[in-house]
Parts: structure tokens; sequence; C-alpha cells
């Protein structure tokens, strides 16, 4: 089954037309979407989406460029939405970003590791995202000592060396529509990835793959994600959409 892992369905670029694209993703054969917020009313809104479709699954969380926009007690609250509705299956997005520099590292790190705490407390999967801040995450596991998490890292844009380690922790890796682009230059990366670890995504609104790249993305549009990796894999394009979906069941419980 085909599945997008990553959208974010509340931002405004849907908000004239998402039940037509929702529509268009269960056409192209998508059969789970997760959506997810990145602070404490895109989350609200997040789960309302969730609750109007039925494929549609919810993650809340406090992404790393939206801190600047939370308060403390943001925290906690994004804990009560994520226990009172059973269409949220993970926390995110969160996690550590020293690429838009619009929040210091020192103020990330807190709510990071609040966030991480609050799925172990649930006992949910996290949706990890990281932009340019690898070192910096993976020195503050060690301090943490936090050596397995359930969860994916998302977008992924490390190195190889960066994907064992995630990988060694029983992360899953998921890949966009980047990995479409004619200058994408880490196909290595990309199969150094058991294929059971494997999820796609879009990360609509962004990262439009080829042959749609200049429009929106949109979830349908995970397809030419599947028939890339499919492609690189050298495997099936039908096995790559069961054995990803397989992996996001198994990860996410839907
Ligand atoms: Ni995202």
């Amino acid at each position: 089954m085909l599945t997008d892992t990553h959208t974010h369905l509340h931002f405004d670029q849907y908000a004239a037309d998402l039940p037509e694209v929702i529509e268009r993703a269960y056409s192209a054969g998508v059969g789970k979407i997760l959506t997810l917020g990145t602070d404490l009313s895109s989350c609200r809104q997040t789960i309302q989406i969730a609750r109007r479709f039925d494929k549609i699954y919810a993650a809340v969380g406090i992404h790393p460029t939206d801190i600047f926009r939370s308060q403390s007690d943001d925290l906690p609250l994004i804990k009560d939405l994520a226990s009172a509705e059973n269409k949220v299956v993970a926390i995110g997005e969160i996690g550590l970003d020293l690429y838009w520099k619009e929040v210091p590292l020192q103020r990330q790190l807190p709510v990071f590791e609040k966030m991480l705490e609050i799925a172990n407390d649930l006992d949910r999967p996290v949706v990890i995202h990281n932009r340019d801040a690898h070192p910096e995450m993976r020195s503050f596991f060690e301090k943490q000592g936090i050596d397995h998490l359930k969860g994916v890292m998302h977008s992924f844009s490390g190195s190889a060396d960066d994907a064992q380690y995630y990988l060694s922790m029983g992360l899953h890796i998921s890949f966009t529509g980047v990995i479409t682009f004619k200058n994408y230059s880490e196909l290595k990366v990309v199969k150094s990835v058991p294929v059971n670890r494997l999820l796609l995504e879009t990360d609509s609104p962004f990262l439009t793959p080829v042959p749609k790249r200049g429009k929106r993305n949109e979830p349908a549009f995970v397809q030419y994600v599947a028939l890339k990796l499919a492609e690189i894999y050298g495997i099936d394009l039908q096995e790559m959409k069961e054995i990803t979906g397989l992996n996001a069941q198994k990860l996410f419980g839907w």
C-alpha cells in the first residue's frame, strides 16, 4: 500500500481545496497519510483534519523552528492532545534545526527533550526533523544515554555514517521528492538504508518531486518518490509500495 508518512495538510496552501487534494491521493492509491502539526494551534487543526477523513492520521509536536511562537504551557498540552485522541499515532514534528537560525540550539534542546519524554510516556513513535544539526543531535542522544528510539528520521539529509547511527538506534529513515531532483547526489546514502527501515513521504506542500516540480506538492505525488526508490533499489514498484506500507503500518500501528 502506498503511504505518505509526512505531510502538513493544515497549511494555507490547502485551505481552498483540501477534499480534492485528499481525493487525488486516494485515487493515486495512497492508503494512509500522516499529517503533522508544528505548534499547538496547528496540532489542533491537524487533529480536526484526521477526524474528518478516514485514512488520515495525525502527529502532534512542536517543530524546532516554531518554538519562538510556543510557550512552556504548550508542552504539557501537546501531551494532552496526544493522549486524548486515538488518531494521533506519533509525536512530531520535533527535532533540531540549525539552518533557519530563528531559535538558538540552547532553546531547541529542552523542547526536543520534552517531546521525546512525552513520546516515551505515551509509547508513541517520533517523527524527527534534522536540518544541519546531525553532530548536535548525536551528541545530545549520547549525553542523554538515549540509544534506542521508535520512530523515523524524516526527509533525511545526513551522511551514510549518520544513517547507520540512527538505524542502529532502531529508527526508520524516510526520503522525499528531493531524491528525484537532477542534482541529487546522495544515492549512496539512500542505498545504505535497508528496505525494511524505509518509509515514503512527500513533506508536502514542500519539496515537489519530478515530474511535478514547480507545482505545489501534495500526498498523491508520493507515487513519484516510490517510483524513484524502486529504481534506486532495483526492485519492483509494487513491491516497494508494499514493503514501505508494511513498515509504516508496523511503526504507526494503523
Ligand atoms: Ni515537515
